[in-house]
């Protein structure tokens, strides 16, 4: 499986692969989305397939959904299952406190719901993640379509009574379509470049209407992992 990785690759892998460390036989698990996330859930379909566990997985998004069932990890859906043991999800940055930056994949809305139904929250990631204070990488926030316009205005509005030192923020596309979520929604990225007071903007903004849900996973992350391109792996 790990065949000529590139050295980030290998990072990623290697942290994925100490995180399923913590599975249990008959767990219900949260699975992430994103490049790392996708190295655990090759993971746990060895731990499937050649270690006979039983494992269910409620998948944050149709693209780990469809490779969880290809390495063969059951497939519920949260309502199926209501609560979870663990959910294993990456990261697009964190900080020493262990809050971050979630939603680059534009799954943000899903796995903030998923990490929230579960008893422990493990991140994996690499150290190019590394922040001493959120806000480099751009922060998704989910609207919904209908008055996107309004929304983006909103938020610019309340972004300049806050102590952040970038305030604009673009809407995400693909191609030339606005990209679209799992539930259909747009998602702005704001470029605030630093975020004094994350707890403070997360509840302005999830008070704007037209706002589903924003990126900073706030007092969720429980255990950090941190794999290295040379193979060494750090838990926090
Ligand atoms: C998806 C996410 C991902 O966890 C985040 O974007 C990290 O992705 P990758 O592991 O590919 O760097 O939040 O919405």
């Amino acid at each position: 499986m790990t065949a000529e990785l590139s050295p980030i690759d290998k990072a990623k892998y290697v942290a994925a692969r100490r995180a399923v460390e913590f599975v249990e036989d008959g767990m219900r698990l949260g699975l992430g989305t994103g490049s790392t996330a996708a190295w655990m859930v090759r993971c746990l379909g060895e731990l499937v397939r050649e270690e006979g566990m039983m494992i269910t997985g409620v998948a944050t998004s149709t693209r780990t959904a469809d490779l969880a069932r290809e390495v063969g990890v059951t497939i519920k859906t949260l309502d199926e299952v209501r609560w979870l043991d663990l959910t294993i999800d990456g990261t697009d940055e964190y900080d020493p406190n262990l809050n971050l930056i979630k939603g680059g994949g534009g799954a943000l809305l899903h796995e903030k719901v998923v990490a929230t139904a579960s008893d422990q929250m493990i991140v994996i990631a690499d150290p190019t993640k590394q922040v001493d204070t959120l806000g480099a990488f751009p922060l998704p926030v989910e609207i919904i379509p209908f008055g996107w316009q309004t929304t983006k205005a909103l938020i610019e509005e309340m972004l300049s009574n806050l102590d952040v030192l970038g305030r604009s923020a673009s809407l995400r596309l693909s191609g030339t379509e606005p990209f679209r979520s799992d539930e259909g929604n747009y998602i702005l990225d704001l470029h605030l470049r630093r975020i004094a007071q994350p707890a403070q903007l997360s509840l302005v903004l999830n008070q704007i209407p037209g706002v589903v849900e924003n990126g900073l996973f706030l007092d969720i992350c429980d255990v950090l992992v941190i794999g290295n391109a040379d193979g060494t792996v750090e838990v926090r």
